[in-house]
């Protein structure tokens, strides 16, 4: 990824721009590609998740080129974003899916996703989220438990099908990133134990209710280096020669997700750098190679707009009170991360002050952005970047706020792809009991 060039035009507040330019500065308003922001706000209002259609189509493109010529699936890792028109984009494309629960298989299938190409992960599926996926007919079940194996096969013995399973092996790798995303050591959750899988797919090989179709891993997210990567994908195929040895065939390999964006000053390798390190290590091979990207499709392809409501002078701080907040975007108050903010409308920064960027929600966690420096008044539109992954999917009710508009632009084009919500449809299931005693 290059860092773009250096804009006379734009102002200083733009101080490492993430390198996708999807979201750009034409007659001094920010445009989500040709579409400005501004008319999205009057069209759909705000707060409002902006998505890129040929931001999401390049990214996804990246990893297709990289992968040209090897047998191999991308499987876009549903939790990142999960509205039915960016997974339709991708199944349009050919792309596979990753789950990681009953709800995100029937957003796959709605959204025309092939259930052949869909691996079912995660450490806590439920009966009816195995059977769910056994009758759709996923590519595969990753197991990341002895007892999911047991459940598993008992689901399938119930349904007279034999379930396509690979395990989850951690592979007890570093990778190097933000310690609640990363899910490769020995002491994550995550997966099976390195040194117990041979046991399990002999285990597993001896049932007849299991097929066994590959094996994965997941080290961690936002990844910026290629070498954890790759050593995960060394420790996997050395299992495979493992198992090949012991008669254990498999169909593919899947190397997980946790390619790395820029939201700040990041330098993440490129997506080229992290497949042609896998591909050398599995030199020779057969098997599919699957990914399962999820940050790297859509993290820099969408923002969040949002209104200034109030411009408050505090004694220490000031602050720029927005009409998103934490239930719209939970990155910066969960992780501390770190999301530009740009003004919809040119600004010189004469005048500018440094700004907290929080929203109305009642917590003092509930901030976007700290210390910034904006030149901005009540009623400007500003944009939170890099927000396309982990935004709307992690989003809430808190505070009952209806959730976000969804707005997907190509080209000239912007066209609402879910509708804000409204405070009645919040409490729509609720119900008043009525006591015998009053
Ligand atoms: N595959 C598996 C098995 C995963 O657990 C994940 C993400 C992915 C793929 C996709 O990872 P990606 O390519 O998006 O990095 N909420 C956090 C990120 C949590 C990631 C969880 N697993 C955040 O906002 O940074």
């Amino acid at each position: 990824m290059q860092r773009p060039p250096n804009r006379a035009a734009t102002p200083a507040t733009v101080e490492h721009p993430p390198s996708d330019m999807t979201f750009e500065y034409r007659n001094q308003t920010l445009c989500a590609e040709e579409v400005p922001l501004e008319e999205v706000a009057r069209r759909f209002g705000t707060p409002c998740y902006v998505y890129s259609r040929a931001s999401i189509e390049n990214a996804y493109g990246e990893f297709t080129r990289a992968l040209r010529g090897r047998k191999s699936l991308i499987c876009y890792s549903v939790k990142a974003n999960s509205n039915l028109a960016v997974l339709a984009l991708l199944a349009r494309r050919g792309a596979g899916f990753d789950i990681v629960s009953g709800g995100e298989l029937q957003r796959v299938l709605a959204a025309g996703g092939d259930p052949r190409k869909v691996v079912f992960s995660g450490v806590g599926k439920s009966e009816e989220e195995i059977a769910a996926a056994l009758r759709a007919g996923v590519l595969a079940i990753n197991l990341e438990s002895e007892g999911e194996l047991e459940r598993v096969a008992r689901v399938a013995g119930r349904l007279r099908k034999r379930a396509p399973i690979a395990f989850r092996v951690n592979p007890d790798v570093d990778p190097q990133t933000h310690p609640y995303i990363s899910t490769g050591l020995k002491q994550s959750k995550f997966g099976v134990p390195y040194s117990e899988a041979e046991r399990l797919y002999r285990e597993a090989a001896r049932n007849r209710h299991l097929r066994i179709v590959g094996i994965g891993c997941h080290i961690g997210s936002q990844l910026t280096g290629s070498a954890p990567f790759v050593d995960a994908a060394a420790r996997l195929v050395a299992l495979a020669e493992r198992l090949e040895r012991a008669g254990i065939a498999l169909r593919h390999i899947d190397l997980g997700g946790g390619f790395g964006i820029r939201y700040k000053d990041e330098e993440p390798a490129p997506i080229g750098q992290f497949i042609d390190g896998a591909l050398g290590v599995l030199a020779g091979r057969k098997e599919t190679l699957l990914l399962d990207p999820g940050r790297s499709i859509v993290g820099n392809a969408g923002v969040l707009l949002t209104r200034v409501e109030y411009v408050k002078h505090g004694e220490s701080k000031n602050f720029l009170v927005v009409d998103a907040a934490m239930n719209d975007l939970v990155r910066p108050a969960l992780y501390d991360a770190w999301h530009e903010v740009r003004p919809v409308r040119e600004t010189p920064l004469d005048g500018g002050k440094l700004y907290d960027v929080v929203g109305p929600v009642c917590e003092s966690g509930d901030f976007l952005a700290r210390e910034r420096r904006l030149a901005a008044n009540e009623g400007d539109l500003l944009a939170i970047l890099s927000a396309g992954a982990y935004g709307m999917s992690m989003s809430s009710n808190y505070n009952s706020r209806p959730r976000a508009a969804e707005v997907l632009v190509s080209g000239r084009t912007a066209k609402l792809v879910r509708r804000r919500e409204t405070a009645r449809e919040l409490f729509a299931r609720e119900s008043i009991p009525r006591w015998k005693d009053g």
